[in-house]
């Protein structure tokens, strides 16, 4: 078997990513209209990736015809690096993309292709609490099966979670990098947590709208476009979804079923699953980690 995860500059990349990343790296032409969804995984990329399809095309579709009643956010917003075939025709590909092009990906902030991070386009960024994003992220394992990769104990994936050994980890600088990039540059990269949107998520589509210029107007707020934005891309209706319950997805890494991006969506389903000495072996980490950053999570509803 060969090491799943390699250390490459200074994050756990998925090995069959390295080499799509570094042709990315040295082909991929970012236009300053591009729109990028980044998060670490399990931290609600799916939900994000839905609410910025709908918002940055709330002038093109209606309810009826809506494109997220039949296609899973994750092919409406495609991962940067999806493996589909030869990889300069899948540039090629993204080139005939119609503007604004909205990707997703996972990779750090300073690994981002170059031309992403030289031509100032906007990216959002989706945080979580660790505590639910470890709970996500090991049910998910638990469901997925990576070939060569030993199914691990809650307790074993803990261990290599608080080491950071994870993919795209370690998840502080993860975080952080987006962290420090959104107080430095408001205006192209916007910091959103979970919890939040979970909290007020009209008010949270609103911001995205806002900070992707294409506000909602008076009477679109009158008509009640943000609540079905909201509403259209809530956990509720996309989870009993046809596309989402029986499709699958190409993404980074392989092929997964689409229900498997829907589980509980709950902030604190933690509790359930934590020992006291995993709380406070991690509450240790956050605070290490994170003190002085300005950044805090929230941990229950
Ligand atoms: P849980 O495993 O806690 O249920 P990602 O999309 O980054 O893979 O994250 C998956 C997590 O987001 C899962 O959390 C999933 O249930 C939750 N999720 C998926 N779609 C959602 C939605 N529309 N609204 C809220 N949470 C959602």
């Amino acid at each position: 078997s060969f090491p799943y995860v390699y250390l490459f500059e200074h994050f756990w990349c998925p090995s069959p990513l390295i080499r799509e990343r570094n042709i990315f790296q040295k082909h991929f032409q970012a236009k300053q209209s591009d729109v990028l969804v980044t998060s670490f995984p399990k931290s609600g990329t799916t939900w994000l990736k839905a609410l910025t399809f709908a918002i940055v095309n709330h002038k093109n579709f209606s309810k009826e015809n809506h494109p997220l009643l039949t296609s899973n956010p994750h092919q409406l917003v495609p991962p940067l690096y999806t493996f589909r075939g030869n990889i300069h025709d899948q540039i090629l590909q993204l080139s005939y993309m119609p503007e604004p092009r909205l990707f997703g990906t996972h990779i750090p902030f300073p690994s981002l292709p170059r031309s992403i991070l030289e031509s100032h386009c906007r990216i959002i960024y989706i945080c979580r609490n660790p505590f639910d994003t470890f709970i996500s992220s090991w049910a998910f394992f638990n469901k997925i099966k990576v070939e060569h990769l030993p199914t691990l104990t809650k307790e074993e994936a803990f261990e290599m979670f608080c080491n950071g050994v994870i993919e795209f980890g370690p998840w502080w600088s993860h975080i952080l990098g987006y962290w420090n990039e959104s107080v430095a540059r408001p205006n192209t990269v916007l910091f959103l947590k979970y919890e939040d949107l979970k909290e007020d998520v009209n008010f949270q589509v609103k911001r995205v709208a806002e900070f992707l210029g294409c506000p909602f107007t008076e009477e679109e707020e009158s008509n009640g476009v943000i609540e079905s934005i909201a509403k259209l891309c809530s956990f509720e209706e996309m989870k009993d979804m046809e596309v989402n319950k029986s499709g699958t997805i190409n993404f980074e890494i392989k092929r997964f079923e689409n229900k498997l991006f829907f589980r509980k969506a709950e902030t604190g389903d933690w509790v359930n699953h934590f020992s006291p000495s995993m709380v406070e072996k991690l509450s240790k980490i956050i605070e290490e980690k994170f003190s002085g950053s300005g950044l805090s999570f929230k941990m229950h509803y």
